[in-house]
């Protein structure tokens, strides 16, 4: 099996950077490629931060941690990526812009390069088929945060190849992470369970069940969840919710997949969450607090 030595990602946004961090931290020479300067630069900060608090929490040392930063190198250029062995997509949830860049890099690309998306919602298929690779093109979806989250599903597609399957897992698990094998529907295996859950609990506030906090309180007390549905939500992302669920809604056609008014109207209003310090809940203050969204009720 052509082992993998050199690792391309594409984003350094939250799940981009956080790809980038343990591929470099697994030994991997590992370049990442963004749009401009100012977001490759704040894309190594954070992975600098994430570092640097693993240093503070002893789980790292603080050579290692220089070594780790030596191995990443963020461009701006798609042509520095060209002797990837393995490329992996975590850029906005959008078809268009993910397969326009694996169709120029499909040209740049050596014969043996595997090409993987992180996408969340959309198909391996439909990514695959602007490229001259179908057999050498899967899915590994990694969870938020990266560091953390031990899971990868890893996606074949009804074109995938065993052997660039194979190396994908192997890839998968390389990097510490648990590998999971999943099949290309829209979500895999998480999202499928996890997004109808979170949509939910919108409808559930919508209809007044009961309070944002106390639907939140139930789900961590009562079912052991790290995180309540809404901080969750926050969490993810409220626009990268909205459009996950907008894909699974094309897909499958079920209502249960369909985004709530209320999620599309914080969309609207620039509510994404934890990021935009506003969501579910208002992350300004000293301390975090819901917002007036529960007087829906
Ligand atoms: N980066 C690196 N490390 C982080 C981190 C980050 N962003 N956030 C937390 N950590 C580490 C901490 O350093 C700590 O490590 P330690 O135990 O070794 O000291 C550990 O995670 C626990 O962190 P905290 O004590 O600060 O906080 P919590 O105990 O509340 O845990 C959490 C935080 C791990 C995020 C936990 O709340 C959790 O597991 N939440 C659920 C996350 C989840 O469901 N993720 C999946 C989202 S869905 C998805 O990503 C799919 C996509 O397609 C939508």
């Amino acid at each position: 099996m052509a082992e993998i030595r050199r690792v391309a990602v594409l984003g350094c946004g939250l799940m981009g950077s956080g790809i980038a961090e343990v591929a470099a931290r697994a030994g991997y020479d590992t370049h990442v490629r963004e749009l401009n300067d100012d977001l490759a630069a704040r894309g190594l900060s954070n992975i600098r931060k994430s570092l640097d608090r693993a240093v503070d929490k002893g789980k790292l040392d603080a050579d290692t941690r220089d070594a780790t930063l030596a191995r990443i190198h963020v461009t701006t250029s798609l042509d520095d990526l060209k002797d990837a062995d393995i490329v992996i997509e975590a850029v906005t949830e959008d078809l268009e812009l993910k397969s326009g860049m694996f169709r120029t890099l499909d040209q740049l690309c050596g014969q043996d390069t595997i090409f993987a998306s992180n996408t969340s919602s959309l198909t391996i298929a439909e990514m695959a088929a602007v490229t001259q690779r179908v057999d050498r093109f899967v899915g590994l979806h990694f969870f938020n945060p990266v560091p953390v989250m031990k899971l990868v599903e890893v996606v074949r597609s009804i074109a995938t190849g065993q052997h660039a399957f194979e190396r994908a897992f192997a890839f998968a698990r390389s990097l510490g992470k648990e590998p999971v094998e999943a099949k290309d529907t829209s979500g895999f295996i998480v999202n499928r369970l996890l997004v109808p859950y979170m949509l939910d609990a919108i409808r559930c506030l919508e209809q007044g069940l009961a309070s944002l906090e106390d639907i939140d309180k139930s789900m961590t007390l009562g079912t052991g969840y790290p995180m309540g549905p809404f901080t969750l939500c926050d969490f993810v992302g409220i626009d990268t919710l909205y459009y996950i669920a907008e894909i699974m809604f094309e897909e499958f056609r079920e209502p249960r997949f369909a985004p709530p008014p209320l999620l599309k109207r914080m969309v609207t209003v620039g509510y994404y969450g934890r990021k935009a310090k506003v969501g579910f809940y208002d992350y300004r203050g000293d301390s975090i607090v819901p917002t007036a969204l529960g007087s829906q009720r």
